[in-house]
């Protein structure tokens, strides 16, 4: 703790970490202690913007008492080789989606966080949106009556620089590609409202950007284990970008999420608080349609204040490890149908 707030090291000052500089100095208990790159010049910019200490290195942040928490902002398969020994020196954790790249390093971490008795919290902060907590709620009272339909549509557009930015961006096997990189916090929106998925078929294309050996568009069919379908369409093909869509059909309601708000909100037993749902609180904010700094950082503050109520509360964080390795087995069996010509693969995979 340092002057009685939760002490924050971030490892990983590119693209996103503003946000998350942003998001912790806008939390009244937490306080940004340092940060960490190998990149010496984004450390610096990094510190200078959010006004923090550059830390030494990654190792010397573990042994620094202030420190109560380690945000992990580094590529896709780089999380757990800071996870692990950020949990084994007794940290609590934040870390980036997806949680890490293979279902084995997100059983390490689990089983590293429970040895440890920390926090892990995964930075899919989509599922904090009004909207998708209005849809959850409404699926578990039980209004939209048996789910028959659960979609989403990422028509998104980022340009061939994003792909040459930095090295990782354009390999797979590090992380990219738009399934497992955009396309997944709505994988993981629709695995948290519509549950455990049966089966999936996939298939993958490079519709523009021929520079990069990678998939810029995926489609899928999905069965849910509760017999609804669903459709999952997205691309970072599409110029100039739209806002994300969720649509949810049930036998007794609809519901269609677009961008940060509800536009379509209607059910058989109609409610005094539909009005509000569907007209939003007018609080405007940009969803990552048209490049990846077209962010706001809101929902990642929601999902740090979540953490620091876990840790007072010792309960589970909103979006923990357990459940995002779901979304992340939902997007590995979309790969694994796409790679062998759109076979129907089952869930759990082998
Ligand atoms: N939640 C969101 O909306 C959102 C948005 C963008 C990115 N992300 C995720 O955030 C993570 C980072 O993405 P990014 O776009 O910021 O990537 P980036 O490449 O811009 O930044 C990663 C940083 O990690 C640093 N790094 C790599 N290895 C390191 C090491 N060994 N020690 C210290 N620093 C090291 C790099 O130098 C780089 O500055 C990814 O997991 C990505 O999927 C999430």
């Amino acid at each position: 703790m340092i002057d009685g707030k939760y002490g924050f090291g971030i490892v990983g000052c590119g693209l996103v970490s503003t946000f998350h500089g942003q998001a912790i100095n806008a939390i009244e208990q937490a306080k940004l202690v340092s940060a960490a790159d190998l990149s010496q010049e984004r450390l610096e910019k990094f510190c200078g913007e959010h006004g923090c200490e550059q830390a030494a290195s990654f190792e010397a942040m573990l042994e620094d008492d202030r420190i109560d928490v380690i945000t992990v902002l580094t590529p896709n398969a780089y999380h757990a080789q800071f996870a692990i020994p950020a949990m084994q020196a007794g940290k609590h954790l934040v870390i980036e989606k997806p949680p890490e790249m293979t279902l084995e390093k997100v059983d390490q971490m689990i089983a590293a966080r429970d040895a440890a008795g920390v926090k892990c919290a995964i930075s899919l902060q989509v599922r904090f949106r009004k909207p998708v907590e209005a849809i959850k709620s409404a699926i578990e009272s039980g209004r939209f009556g048996r789910l028959l339909q659960g979609d989403t549509y990422m028509k998104w557009f980022r340009a061939t620089d994003y792909y040459l930015m930095d090295d990782w961006r354009s390999k797979r096997e590090e992380g990219a590609g738009v399934t497992i990189q955009h396309a997944f916090h709505y994988i993981d929106v629709l695995y948290h409202l519509m549950g455990d998925v049966d089966t999936v078929r996939a298939q993958m294309y490079n519709l523009a950007h021929p520079e990069v050996e990678l998939e810029d568009t995926v489609m899928a069919f999905v069965d849910y284990k509760n017999g609804a379908k669903g459709v999952v369409q997205g691309s970072t093909a599409m110029w100039p970008g739209t806002d994300i869509r969720i649509e949810i059909n049930g036998e007794d309601g609809t519901a269609i999420m677009q961008g940060e708000r509800m536009i379509e909100w209607k059910f058989r037993d109609e409610q005094p608080e539909d009005a509000e749902i569907l007209s939003g609180d007018s609080q405007a904010f940009k969803t990552g349609a048209g490049g990846a700094a077209d962010l706001a950082y809101f929902e990642h503050m929601y999902m740090i204040e979540d953490l620091l109520a876990a840790i007072q509360e010792d309960r589970s964080p909103r979006v923990s490890l357990e459940s995002s390795r779901g979304s992340l087995e939902l997007a590995l069996a979309m790969y694994k149908s796409a790679d062998n010509d759109s076979e129907l693969v089952k869930l759990p995979l082998s």
